[in-house]
């Protein structure tokens, strides 16, 4: 059936859990979670018992939140023209990025405040990640240390998400910090040189009242404001709006570490980016949290790829919430995606069970869309597979 694997030649610290069927998996006291048949049913579980602040918070995202929808939406104007009678009785959706095997193409996007998810937060998505075989990107606003995360699933690897303060010397440290906790690569976020305006975080006078865990004193805790944001304001003073691709090349010559890009939009971008020395290009608009009204994310994808032309890997997060919709993304040239939203869904819902039952929905689903579309591994996922409507296609002609 779909779902067997060809055995692949990994390391013991890479191997994913061995493979049972998804029931077995599931936590045994959580009718809800079997309740569930896909990702979006998660967050109805996730919007019972998050307060609303919190839930608008992981949901929603800038001024009209056209992006947050504009991304998922993207998929749907993407058809899947399978091949048939290829043989796809064993299905691998075994790959690598930056050389790290992993056991499906879909990495864990930063996140940041998952304690406000469940009480182990970070840690729990951590575990979940390790046991499922796959890639973690840890926040620089997390609720949990650069090296609690670590010594939660030590032998997964897992990336560090960078927001430059400011203050390059605090940067510096959170740099020396990942490489000495053993993280694979840096991923500094280019689409946030301000934080976006989000409308529901200032309606509900936002305050997560928890620390961030990779500071200390008055610069981890949101400051009380009497209206609006207290997370913008104090998500703010981590934000330098003065990062040109400079700071890419000040990196470079900080860490021995390969450094992605995670925000790119416009093809014009990606020269610059390898110029500067990036390995990796995330396309993505930060889950339609920052500029809204940007261009859905994977409809950005093959311009993207196409000037990339394999000097780097690129990968896509926004919307993915299916795996015809990661076979869509590969299909237009990215290695990976990654997922932000479902992450907190399963966690709000049960915690690391609830990620581990998010991460195996996309993997079960994957392994069956690639079986349909005749493509028994990841490799034969190409452009051939896809046919594209996007609504911009005019405009990208004119
Ligand atoms: C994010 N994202 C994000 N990105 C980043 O670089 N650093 C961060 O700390 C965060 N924090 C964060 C919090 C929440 C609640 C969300 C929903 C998103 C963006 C994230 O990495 C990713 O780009 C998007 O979440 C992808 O879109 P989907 O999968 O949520 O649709």
């Amino acid at each position: 059936m779909a779902s067997r694997r060809k055995p692949a030649a990994r390391s013991a610290k890479t191997r994913p859990a061995p493979k049972r069927p998804l029931a077995e998996r599931l936590p045994e006291a959580s009718p809800a979670l079997e309740a569930c048949a896909c990702v979006t049913d998660l967050e109805a579980i996730a919007r019972q018992k998050l307060p609303k602040g919190v839930y608008d918070y992981y949901a929603g995202g800038a001024e009209d939140e056209q992006t947050v929808h504009a991304n998922r939406d993207a998929y749907r104007h993407v058809y899947l023209r399978p091949r048939a009678l290829v043989g796809v009785a064993r299905v691998d959706t075994a790959t690598t990025v930056l050389g790290i095997p992993i056991s499906l193409p879909v990495l864990l996007a930063p996140v940041a405040y998952q304690r406000m998810a469940d009480p182990e937060g970070e840690v729990a998505t951590a575990r979940a990640a390790a046991a499922a075989g796959t890639l973690m990107v840890v926040s620089t606003i997390a609720t949990a240390s650069i090296e609690e995360v670590a010594s939660a699933a030590p032998a997964a690897p897992r990336w560090f998400q960078l927001y430059m303060a400011p203050e390059r010397e605090i940067s510096e440290h959170l740099i020396a910090r990942a490489e000495a906790a053993g993280y694979r690569a840096l991923c500094l976020t280019v689409d946030t040189p301000l934080l976006g305006r989000r409308e529901r975080d200032v309606r509900n006078r936002f305050n997560p009242g928890m620390a961030l865990a990779n500071f200390e004193g008055d610069i981890a805790w949101m400051p009380r404001t009497q209206s609006g944001s207290s997370f913008a304001v104090g998500a703010s003073r981590l934000l330098d709006p003065s990062l040109t691709w400079e700071t890419i090349r000040w990196m470079r010559g900080r860490t021995k570490l390969p450094i992605i890009v995670k925000g790119v939009i416009a093809a014009s971008d990606v020269e610059p980016a390898i110029e500067a020395g990036v390995s990796g290009i995330v396309v993505s608009n930060h889950g339609g949290r920052q500029l809204d009204g940007c261009e859905p994310t994977l409809a950005a994808l093959p311009n993207v790829v196409e000037a990339a032309a394999g000097r780097v890997e690129v990968y896509v997060d926004g919307g993915v919430r299916r795996g015809t919709d990661v076979v869509k993304a590969l299909a237009l040239g990215a290695r990976a995606v990654l997922v932000g939203r479902p992450i907190v869904w399963g966690l709000a819902a049960a915690g690391q069970a609830g990620v581990a039952t998010a991460l195996e929905m996309l993997r079960s689903e994957l392994a069956m869309a690639m079986a349909l579309c005749g493509c028994p591994t990841i490799d034969a996922i190409g452009r051939e597979l896809v046919v594209t409507r996007f609504a911009s296609e005019p405009f990208q002609r004119a």
